[in-house]
Parts: C-alpha cells; structure tokens; sequence
C-alpha cells in the first residue's frame, strides 16, 4: 500500500482505481494507514471531487469494511432523512408503512450539533432501548415489521472513523463523500429499497438546493448501482418542522400524528414519503391517510416500542423549567428560522456538542404560531423547556433574530419585517 502516491493522483486532479480506493479504505480500517495521509486524501477530494465511478468504488469498499446484513425474503423499505430542525418524520412514519405489510429497518443516529437525533428523542420514552444485536433486531423485524434502533458496529466501520476523522479536518462538505458515506451504511443495512428526504435550507446539512439535489442525484444512483431501488424528495428546511424541537417534545407529537392530529406539515411529509415507500414495496394504491386515522399505525407504534423495552403510556419527563417568549407586537409570522431554533434546542440541553455528551430528554423549543398566521402583542410564541436554568439565556440570544413578525398589510405593500 503506498498512501502517498494515492493521495498524488487525487491531488493532481486525476482519477482513483477501483483497486486504489478498495486498498486505502481497508488499510485505513486496518489503522495501517496514517490519520494525517487520510486526511490530505480527504481534502484533496473535497477540493477536487470524485467522478461517479470513484464514488461507486469508495461506497462499495466502505460496505466491504464490515458485515451486509442479509435480511432475507423480506418487503423492506426504509428511509433516510439528511437531518433538520423539528425533523421527527422517523417516528411517525416507520409505524405508519409497517401498518400495511411491509418491514422497516430504521438504523438511526444520535443528534450532534442543532440538528436532534431519532435515539435521543426515542430515549425519553421510559425503558426504550436503543442498541440491539442483529438477532434482536432482525427477529423484531419478522415480529412486528418495524424496529427503529442503533447501527451496530460491524456495519460500514470504515464510514464511521472516516466520519469522525471528516470532523475534526473541515472535509465533511464533499458531495460525493457525504453520497457514500450515507449510501455505504444504508446499503450494508440490507434494505430492498429506501426513500431519501434530502433536505436544503438553513437547518440544513446542504443550505443550497443546488447542492441539495446533486447529492440527491448521486445518493439515487449508488443506490441504483448496488440494485437498491432509491428515490428522493427534496424538501424545505428553512422553516423548522411541526411546531416543536427537542426529544420528549418531538415525541408527544409524533404521538399526536399517530392519533390523527398533529401539525399539518408533519403530517403531509409523513404521507408523502409514506406514499413513496408503499410505492416502492408495490403498494402504490394505498392512501396512508387511512391508517393514521383508524389508529392502526398506532397500534404498531405501540408494538414496535414495547418490543425494545420501552412503556408507550409512560408520561414523557416534565422539564424542571419552562420560559415563556412574548411577542412584542400585533402582526403576521413572516418568517421562523430553522437553524436558529434549532440552535435554541441544543443550547437548551436537547443536543451535544461532541460525541458522547448527555443529552436532557425533557429540553427543547415549541413555537405556537405557524407562518401566515396572526400574532397578537403579548402572545406567547415560543415555550422554552430546560432541566437548567441557566441555559435560558443562550437560547434566548439564539432566537433573538429567529421569528419575522411582519404588520398585516391590505394592498400592494411588502409587509414591514421586524424580529421579536
Ligand atoms: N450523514 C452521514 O451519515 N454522513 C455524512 O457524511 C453526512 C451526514
């Protein structure tokens, strides 16, 4: 293996062999190849890219690190959100396409940074259990259809020290790294096909929608290369979504989705990508609708949580302290900045900032107002959970800028835009 003369071919622009990439990720995986050689290969392909074929090669080598899991004859489908604010699609839907037959394996992750993780939000359901064993969890897919769980450690490892070197070297913004490293984890997880929400606005990975729709382009063809049938939404994160951000508070209303209710936005991105899943496992004609009105999502929901331990009729834990945010004036929500609430919800306690951290499952933000409606002066807009108060204030600068308030205006004005 000679990392230096493959780090050359990359940083003069030309292309990596098949057998190149297979030989530097192993040794790497090894720990034969060296932290800093990895992480001047890395920049030079965030500088200069990798072409589709590369990037094929750099999945594929990533899969072979570890175990592919043979999920046999079973309808999987699954899904994979790029992240965002308020983003707790996961928990509805996983119960919702798993009502009508088909199997769901949601490997999930932990939140870092403004943008919440489905574990951490799981976790605030009393006894819920994140982590289990590939026989645990495939034995709950043939039981109850649908498990939402930890990735283990044998699948893609390869990605997962390539990610936390990315990390630390400012080389995780590379299109076609960031591809293969979301495609290489969903791929081993042996899924038959897998709806992706690739998400661009500010509480996105990838603001731009330019951005946003190559790497969708490109996560849809490793996927079709490795005979995954993958489809992609690309959907709005510069609004947060629903009406909360947090853990305890994104599960009471997923809750609420899985009763019939719920946030119309939560709701309709729930069906939308539901219909894609139904689609892709040949049910095409149903209408998910159904079942989150006649409570059998519900009943799977509660079946998929009791089965890793957890109680659904548990309360949710009850923050210590609650802080109301007012409006200041009469008006119209113009706008909610996704990256600023979801900042609010980490500086709140609902996320981490290195690996690892505890997380409080009671923090988090609600907004009571949604955009276009109306605001009164002295009404509250956002209710703020902490199990510390001292966090309040680090929150509160974060949403300083995040709600427009505009006057309601009768004619051919622009409302007149001005924050909390
Ligand atoms: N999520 C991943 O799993 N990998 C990336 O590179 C970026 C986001």
């Amino acid at each position: 293996m000679d990392p230096i003369g493959v780090i050359e071919v990359k940083r003069d622009g030309r292309e990596l062999s098949t057998a190149q990439i297979a030989e530097i990720i192993e040794a790497f995986t090894a720990g034969d190849v060296a932290p800093e050689q990895m992480s001047s290969l890395l920049m030079a392909i965030v500088l200069n890219g990798m072409g589709r074929r590369e990037t094929a090669d750099w999945t594929a080598a990533m899969i072979d690190s570890g175990v592919r899991l043979d999920l046999g004859d079973l309808p999987t489908v699954d899904k994979h959100s790029t992240g965002g604010v308020g983003d707790k699609i996961t928990l509805p839907l996983t119960p919702l396409v798993a009502s009508y037959g088909l199997v769901v394996p949601q490997l999930s992750g932990r939140g870092l940074g403004h943008t919440g993780g489905t574990l951490d939000k799981l976790e605030s359901i009393r006894g819920w259990r994140a982590e289990l064993s590939v026989d645990e969890m495939t034995a709950q897919l043939r039981d109850v259809g649908a498990v939402i769980c930890a990735a283990t450690a044998d699948l893609a490892p390869a990605d997962r020290k390539l990610y936390a070197l990315r990390d630390v070297t400012g080389t995780v913004a590379s299109i076609p790294l960031i591809a293969s490293s979301i495609m290489s984890k969903k791929i081993a997880e042996g899924t038959r096909a897998l709806v992706l929400d690739v998400k661009s606005g500010s509480g996105a990975f990838l603001p731009s929608v330019d951005d946003a729709r190559e790497l969708a382009r490109a996560m849809v063809s490793l996927g079709a290369d490795a005979g995954v049938d993958t489809r992609a939404l690309l959907t709005d994160m510069s609004t947060p979504l629903g009406r909360s951000a947090g853990n305890a508070v994104e599960v009471a209303e997923s809750v609420e989705v899985l009763a019939g209710g719920g946030p119309s936005d939560v709701v309709e991105l729930t069906l939308a990508l539901a219909r894609e899943m139904l689609d892709a496992g040949g049910l095409g004609d149903v209408d998910p609708a159904e079942n989150l009105q006649n409570g059998r999502a519900m009943d799977k929901w509660r079946m998929m949580i009791a089965a890793q331990g957890g109680d659904p009729d548990a309360p949710l834990p009850d923050p210590r302290h609650v802080h109301e945010v007012r409006a200041g004036s009469d008006g119209v929500l113009v706008s909610l900045d996704a990256l600023a609430v979801g900042h609010a919800a980490w500086r709140l306690g609902a996320g981490r900032s290195r690996p690892g951290e505890a997380v409080s499952y009671a923090a988090g933000v609600q907004w009571h107002v949604g955009i276009g409606e109306r605001v009164r002066a002295g009404q509250t807009l956002f209710t703020l959970h902490a199990d510390d108060a001292s966090r309040f204030d680090a929150a509160l600068d974060s949403l300083a800028e995040a709600a427009v308030i505009g006057d309601a205006v009768i004619g051919d004005a622009e409302p007149a835009r001005r924050s909390l």
